[in-house]
């Protein structure tokens, strides 16, 4: 599937298309030596609390999305990763809490999710051999009282796991996930094969306090899904006989989950449809997919919110509905939380010792147990630092009362995780019982191998999944001059800035699922804005800080953001010194082939390159290096 779509994605972004199939490559376990899992319940340093209690309306909603088996929380003790510091069980405790708050003010609380919870750490990757991405996971998530649940587009990149969605996740909420545009195809009872909804296209329901609820889970425009998988375009999904009729009677309000982004995407074409029939109902829309915080208000009885990713955020959307028929702006309320206890405490007055439910606490403990099941904490050595893709990192332990600044990380540099894996990770690991290792060569990968920053301490087989899952191999070609293989990093980097073929690039990526250049521009919007003035006042603490277009302030807790850097899309080694004509072995990983092959011959006329001049540099695929390298240099 990788070499196909590598002709097609001539992006270093573009392995974030192609989910990860971690498929229980472990040549260590042997030499496995045990850690207990971390059991991390209680964050280990102080977090300081939200800044203001939430704006409670008649109707309320908890929002998650994108949380590509987060489940476990983020676990490093660098900051601002305890921001992020709450398990799936401490969300459980939360959410029950605020159960109890709402019947208490006698006013609705529903909890959404807008998909993507596959593929991003071990509980979902590290599965073995055999098994499925998530499967176990979402056991967990399916212990919560979810009232909607929308399909994402990493439910749909492996027929298996869409199948594991329709056969075993989507049956625990009978009738509440909804793929309103996505279809599956299965054997149908006389053995023929029929394409059904993987869950259901709409629901209606009465929410506890009696009010009637039309809703729908909407898929972006995704075009990288599995064979026997269909995702039908938004536009002519609102154009269906079954849509219309499912719109045609007024609810109290429409309740829109789906896993596409509030803006910039084609919520508009719903909400239009919708607001055709009915110019004045209430609309929620719950979105996803580019991972950020965003919010919009396509009119003034409507609002959409994004509620980030990898359970760094958890939304909150409120409002006072009026009589029907009103056609006054409604006052809505939306916040942004930091997932951790001492959110979830703040916000439900709860202390340390009466916050978690029996629920909570067994979804914690079945958790460990599944990472320790998974071997997740397998250790291959420790970390001497943070390494970070692109400063969205932490600052020195020190650093957190938030008056140190934090350390600055572009690319290249020591604290760059990208400079750290093709400079010292990938040439150290490709050279373990390599017979080619005394031959000079330049190594080329492209950026969008890595997927997550790196933290100082324990390198752990979740970490290593969770960083690097890609089960990418190396390839070289003997022979080459250091005249030409020099030149082949800048002309593939050049070919990426080529502003038109770029836009394209970025279009045909999106439809894909590649988000990372949305979420990384909200970085560095973030950044521009204001970072350097905020973070030199040294009175605010690290992490996101939003800037939306709906009113107000809509970060719970009051940050600076982080310095932001960009990176190439493609990296190289240290080249070796010598004569143009000192012949190298071009080592590059297998992804990028096409286009390698391609700039080589557009830089020497000596040689025809093909395919067959492509020879295998190693056994170790690239979702191993780093834990060879760890195994290596930091024991
Ligand atoms: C977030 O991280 C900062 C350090 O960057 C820390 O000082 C602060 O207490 C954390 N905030 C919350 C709400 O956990
Ligand atoms: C088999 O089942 C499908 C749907 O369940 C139906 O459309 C089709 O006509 C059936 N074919 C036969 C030969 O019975
Ligand atoms: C799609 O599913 C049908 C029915 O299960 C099966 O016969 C067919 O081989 C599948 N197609 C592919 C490309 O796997
Ligand atoms: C999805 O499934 C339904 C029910 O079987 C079918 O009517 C519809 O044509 C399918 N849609 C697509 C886009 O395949
Ligand atoms: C919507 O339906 C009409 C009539 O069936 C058709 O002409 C039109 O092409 C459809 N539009 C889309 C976007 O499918
Ligand atoms: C109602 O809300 C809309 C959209 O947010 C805004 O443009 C409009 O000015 C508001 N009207 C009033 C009367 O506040
Ligand atoms: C709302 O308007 C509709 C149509 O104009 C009318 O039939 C209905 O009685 C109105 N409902 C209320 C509560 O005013
Ligand atoms: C919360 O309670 C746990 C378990 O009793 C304890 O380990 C932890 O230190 C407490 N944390 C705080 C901030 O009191
Ligand atoms: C970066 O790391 C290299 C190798 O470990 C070291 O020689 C160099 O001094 C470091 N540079 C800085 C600025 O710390
Ligand atoms: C390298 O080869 C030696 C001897 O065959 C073997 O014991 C060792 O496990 C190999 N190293 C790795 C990382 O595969
Ligand atoms: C590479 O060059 C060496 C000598 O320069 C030659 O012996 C060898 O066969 C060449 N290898 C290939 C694959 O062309
Ligand atoms: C932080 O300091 C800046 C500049 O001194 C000041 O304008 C701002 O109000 C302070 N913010 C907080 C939250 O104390
Ligand atoms: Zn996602
Ligand atoms: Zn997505």
């Amino acid at each position: 599937m990788k070499s196909t779509f590598s002709a097609l994605l001539a992006s270093a972004f573009a392995v974030y298309s192609v989910a990860a199939c971690a498929d229980g490559h472990d040549d260590h376990a042997s030499e496995a030596h045990m850690h207990l899992p971390q059991k991390r319940a209680y964050p280990s340093v102080p977090l300081t609390p939200p800044s203001r209690p939430l704006v409670w309306g008649d109707v309320n909603i908890i929002h998650t999305t994108d949380s590509h088996g987060w489940l476990l929380g983020h676990q490093k003790p660098s900051f601002p990763e305890p921001n992020y510091s709450g398990d799936f069980g401490d969300f459980a405790s939360f959410v029950s809490h605020m159960k109890e708050i709402a019947l208490e003010k006698g006013v609705d609380l529903l909890l959404v999710d807008s998909g993507d919870l596959h593929d991003g750490t071990g509980l979902t990757d590290g599965y073995p051999a055999g098994g499925v991405d998530a499967h176990d996971a979402n056991k967990f998530f399916d212990k919560l009282p979810y009232d909607v649940l929308a399909i994402g587009n990493h439910e749909l990149y492996d027929y298996p796991n869409t199948l594991d969605i329709y056969e075993n996740f989507a049956p625990k909420y009978p009738g509440r996930y909804l793929s309103s545009n996505v279809n599956i195809t299965v054997a149908g009872p006389n053995g023929t094969a029929v394409s059904v909804p993987v869950g259901s296209r709409f629901a209606k329901f009465h929410t506890l306090f009696g009010r009637k609820v039309t809703a729908l889970g909407v898929l972006y425009d995704f075009t990288g899904n599995d064979h026997n998988t269909t995702v039908q375009k938004v536009e002519a999904m609102v154009n269906e006989t079954w849509f219309k009729e499912a719109i045609a009677e007024e609810p109290d309000f429409f309740l829109l989950a789906g896993h596409m982004p509030v803006y910039k995407d084609k919520w508009p074409f719903v909400f239009n449809a919708i607001r055709a029939v009915h110019p004045t109902t209430p609309i929620f829309i719950l979105g996803g997919h580019t991972h950020i915080r965003d919010c919009v208000q396509l009119d003034g009885r409507s609002m959409s919110l994004e509620s980030g990713r990898y359970m760094e955020t958890v939304g909150f959307l409120s409002a006072n509905l009026d009589h029907k028929n009103s056609t006054a702006n409604i006052t809505f309320n939306r916040r942004y939380l930091d997932p951790n206890r001492v959110t979830y405490e703040y916000h439900t007055g709860r202390g340390n010792h009466s916050f978690d439910t029996w629920l909570g606490q067994e979804i914690t403990r079945g958790l460990n147990e599944l990472a320790e099941s998974y071997d997740l904490s397998y250790l291959y050595g420790t970390a001497p630092q943070d390494y970070s893709l692109s400063r969205w990192v932490s600052t020195s332990p020190e650093a957190r009362t938030g008056t140190d600044s934090p350390s600055s990380d572009p690319y290249p540099s020591n604290g760059s995780l990208l400079t750290l894996f093709i400079e010292q990770v990938i040439p150290v690991a490709l050279a373990i019982n390599n017979t080619r290792a005394a031959i000079p060569n330049i190594i080329i990968t492209n950026s969008g191998e890595l997927r997550f920053d790196l933290y100082k301490g324990p390198f752990t087989k979740n970490d290593q999944l969770t960083a690097s899952p890609f089960t990418d191999s190396f390839l070289y070609i003997p022979n080459v001059t250091l005249g030409v293989a020099s030149k082949v990093l800048p002309t593939l980097n050049k070919a990426g800035a080529n502003e038109k073929r770029s836009l394209e690039r970025e279009e045909e990526l999106y439809g894909r699922g590649v988000v990372d250049m949305r979420y990384r521009a909200w970085l560095e919007e973030m950044d521009r804005r204001d970072g350097e003035v905020k973070r030199a006042a040294q009175n605010l603490t690290l992490g996101y800080v939003t800037q939306d277009s709906c009113p107000g302030v809509g970060d719970d807790t009051v940050h600076a953001p982080l310095p932001y850097y960009g990176s190439p899309d493609f990296l190289s080694s240290i080249p070796p010194t010598g004569a143009d004509d000192t012949v190298i072995d071009l080592v590059f990983i297998n992804f990028i082939q096409d286009q390698l092959l391609g700039v080589l011959n557009g830089l020497q006329s000596e040689k025809v390159y093909a395919d067959s001049d492509v020879l295998s540099y190693s056994p170790f695929l690239a979702d191993e290096v780093l834990g060879l390298f760890a195994a290596e240099k930091w024991n």
